[in-house]
């Protein structure tokens, strides 16, 4: 769906890109990492011309983006920044609904698109729509950030660090959101982020970046697993690597079925990742869990030998 073919962008005589190949296919949830200054939102920003790219070809499904007319820019592709960038004068109503006036959308269509999308993004219309951002608290001012660059239906979401000035807690609570959304609306996303916990807990694929150039790029847990060199490894998380492949995995990929000796006291759903389970054995200090389905009925169980994967006979 989107392709960069050698992309280069100089800044006079620096390269702030220097010769990266990337393709995103459609539906999928890319997540840039780097180091910063490593040339994250440069690469972005050169998907929707925001900058113009020095070398090497940017295609959207198979066409150069040179060849897109501006207006085809902005309904195919959303944009989404850390510092929301919303006009502080404007109301939220019409700070979403920019892109689609710039479309000009007779006003019942936009009205009823900015009511739809408070809505979907958990903003009830009638308390936000009349605000102003400095109304609005940090959590808040992102999701109108994330509806505005839905506004006009694009199949493109570009989002630069949208979270990152977000109390982890809102934050978490918007990254799910977000993938959430993903899953349902059936987007093609590009985000940047400098935050490998927030990357992988999004990330179908994982580009890392250093000094302009893409190092790796792949599945999370084959980064994690096989890391090309020692500064992937260690932006992945160095010896929290373990912890951090625990997390992207579930408790029924290493439950065992039910024991004949009863049923360990202490449970876990089904769908926690390896990661909780490790805490919670820590936590109550046991070494099996009870893992229960949705209706908290018991359908296997969690030894602290199988959490880890560990081989032979328990
Ligand atoms: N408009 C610009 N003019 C000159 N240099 C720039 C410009 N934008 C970015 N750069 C430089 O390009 C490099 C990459 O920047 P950027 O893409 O913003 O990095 P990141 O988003 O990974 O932190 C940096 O060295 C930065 O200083
Ligand atoms: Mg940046």
């Amino acid at each position: 769906m989107i392709e960069l073919i050698h992309i280069s962008k100089r800044f006079g005589d620096t390269a702030a890109v220097d010769d990266i190949s990337l393709k995103v296919e459609s539906g999928e949830f890319c997540v840039v990492v780097g180091t910063s200054g490593c040339g994250k939102s440069t690469t972005l920003r050169m998907i929707n011309r925001l900058i113009e790219h020095s070398d090497g070809e940017i295609h959207i499904d198979s066409q150069p983006i040179r060849s897109f007319r501006e207006e085809q820019l902005r309904r195919r592709i959303g944009y989404a920044i850390q510092s929301t960038g919303l006009f502080p004068h404007w109301t939220v109503a019409r700070n979403i609904g920019l892109v689609p006036r710039l479309l000009k959308w007779p006003k019942a269509r936009i009205d009823a698109r900015v009511e739809e999308l408070l809505t979907l993004l958990g903003l009830s219309g009638s308390e936000f729509a009349g605000k102003y951002p400095s109304q609005l608290s940090g959590g808040q001012a992102q999701r109108v950030g994330v509806a505005r660059a839905l506004a006009a239906n694009p199949d493109i979401l570009l989002m630069d660090e949208p979270f990152g000035a977000l109390d982890p807690i809102t934050r978490e609570t918007l990254q799910i959101e977000l993938r959430q959304l993903q899953t349902r609306l059936g987007k093609t996303i590009v985000f940047v982020t400098h935050d490998m916990d927030e990357a992988l807990r999004l990330a179908d694929r994982l580009v890392v970046m250093h000094e302009g150039r893409i190092v790796q790029q792949g599945h999370p847990l084959t980064l994690l697993r096989e890391p090309v060199n020692d500064f992937v490894a260690s932006m992945l998380g160095g010896e929290d690597r373990g912890l951090k492949e625990a997390a992207l995995l579930p408790v029924s990929e290493r439950m065992s079925p039910l024991g004949v000796g009863g049923v360990a006291r202490e449970r876990i759903d089904q769908g926690a990742s390896l990661r909780e389970a490790l805490s919670i054995m820590l936590w109550r200090r046991v070494e099996c869990l009870a893992v229960v389905d949705d209706g908290d009925i018991p359908i296997g169980e969690l030894s602290f030998r199988r959490l880890v994967g560990a081989r032979g006979h328990e």
